[in-house]
């Protein structure tokens, strides 16, 4: 019988894990990087802000964001999702689906009414995803500045 995926906080003992996951679908295993942003999760970022997907006792997807209050001149508190991944493997069976969808309930619970995010537009695959999942392009603009160096 197929499991099913389970959606659960995220804790330090998933460092190795996430660390893992992401190595397999960028190339870069970043232990330092993440031992510190779970660090900084747990640390000051709501706790239904980072979450975990697992399939039995295997995990399988994350998803980390916050919530961000009265920011970038927005009127109220939004929640944002900073990074989602899913392990190749286990691509197309709804987990990440089931991550935004756990994330956003929390979000609601919060009585939060928007739920941002940012992609490259280059990326097809996460234009494709968000806009899947009900999210809409909205009016902010991105700004940058190149540094010398
Ligand atoms: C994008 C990503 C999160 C999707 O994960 P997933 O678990 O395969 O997605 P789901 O199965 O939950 O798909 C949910 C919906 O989005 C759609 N979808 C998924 N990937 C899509 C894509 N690349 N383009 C368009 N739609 C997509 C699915 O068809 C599905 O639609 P449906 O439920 O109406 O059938 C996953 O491919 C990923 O992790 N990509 C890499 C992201 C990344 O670079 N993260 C940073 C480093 S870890």
């Amino acid at each position: 019988m197929k499991k099913s995926v389970h959606i659960r906080n995220l804790t330090k003992s998933d460092l190795a894990a996430i660390v893992n996951i992401e190595e397999h679908v960028t190339g870069v295993a970043r232990p330092v990087y993440w031992e510190k942003r779970i660090e900084l999760s747990e640390a000051i970022r709501p706790h239904w802000a980072s979450l975990i997907a697992e399939i039995g006792s295997q995990v399988v997807g994350f998803i980390l964001g916050r919530a961000g209050e009265l920011e970038f001149g927005l009127p109220s508190t939004v929640a944002w999702i900073e990074i989602i991944g899913v392990d190749p493997a286990f691509r197309g069976q709804g987990i990440a689906r089931a991550l935004v969808q756990t994330f956003v309930e929390s979000a609601e619970d919060h009585d939060i009414k928007t739920v941002f995010t940012l992609v490259s537009a280059d990326s097809q695959e996460m234009v494709g995803f968000f806009d899947r999942l009900g999210f809409a392009q909205g009016k902010m603009l991105h700004f940058h500045k190149n540094l010398a160096g």
